[in-house]
């Protein structure tokens, strides 16, 4: 049985005394559902702190695939692992697009994650164009192999997941919860395919694109998706708590 896992992407938004304010006003209740904050790296240190006892886990937006160096502006799986980071999100759309982060390199961080411990959310998905000239499985199938075929294999941490088709984030316009089961049901053919079945009904498949307190239910009613990705709708505290009490009333529905 896979758990559920609820992230939220705050992306380039929230300071510190921002992200302070956030928790106070963030107060879930425990189950056995995952709750996951990934916020700006400089806002990681206050979050260690106020979440020291708390189940909400968190996480980073981004690593670099090095351990340390001459690497000026740039953050390690090692240093984010020392902050006590379950979880960090690799090649989000937003890293491939504007700072052209390629499949090769997203694999390597990959890698620095898991050799640290933590668990990648890998990020994939169709842009507008591939959508409209049906290239959209090639596409996520192509960002799957390059990682999945060159995972450390002596390990037993298995990445997440995190489908986004690119025209839904950021857009209010989701895929329907039909749509991206299909390609979710796609996504773990193809790494059964790669990986074997046992393996393929391990990894964790989140939805991400445009996710709110409306529509994320019925995400979560689809056979293959475990957990979505939250980016605007997770930047305020009130609505957040409400998104994650609505799917803990919700449990049982698949
Ligand atoms: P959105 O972002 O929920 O604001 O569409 C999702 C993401 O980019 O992870």
């Amino acid at each position: 049985m896979r758990s559920v896992l609820i992230a939220g992407n705050w992306k380039m938004n929230l300071t510190e005394k921002e992200t302070v304010k956030f928790l106070e006003n963030f107060n879930p209740e425990k189950s056995n559902i995952e709750l996951l904050l990934c916020p700006p790296y400089i806002d990681i240190p206050i979050m260690r702190k106020v979440l020291k006892n708390s189940f909400v886990k968190w996480g980073a937006q981004n690593v670099y695939s090095e351990k340390f160096g001459a690497f000026t502006g740039e953050i390690s799986a090692h240093m984010l692992s020392e902050l006590g980071c379950s979880y960090v999100i690799c090649g989000h759309s937003e890293r491939r697009n504007i700072f052209n982060e390629s499949n090769e390199l997203i694999l390597k961080k990959v890698n620095s994650v898991i050799s640290e411990r933590m668990i990648p959310i890998l990020c994939v998905g169709e842009n507008l164009e591939d959508k409209e000239s049906g290239n959209s499985l090639n596409k996520i199938k192509e960002q799957i192999k390059s990682v999945f075929e060159k995972i450390q294999q002596e390990t037993d941490i298995i990445p997440v997941i995190a489908y986004e088709p690119v025209w839904a984030i950021g857009t209010g316009k989701s895929a329907t919860a039909e749509y991206a089961e299909e390609t979710a049901k796609n996504i773990r053919e193809y790494i059964e395919k790669l990986k074997g079945k046992e393996y393929s009904e391990l990894v964790r498949i989140l939805y991400g694109g445009s996710v709110n307190i409306s529509n994320i239910v019925e995400f979560l009613k689809q056979k293959d998706i475990d957990g979505v990705l939250i980016g605007g709708a997770s930047l305020d505290p009130k609505k957040l708590n409400e998104i994650y009490s609505k799917v803990v009333i919700a449990q049982g529905v698949k």
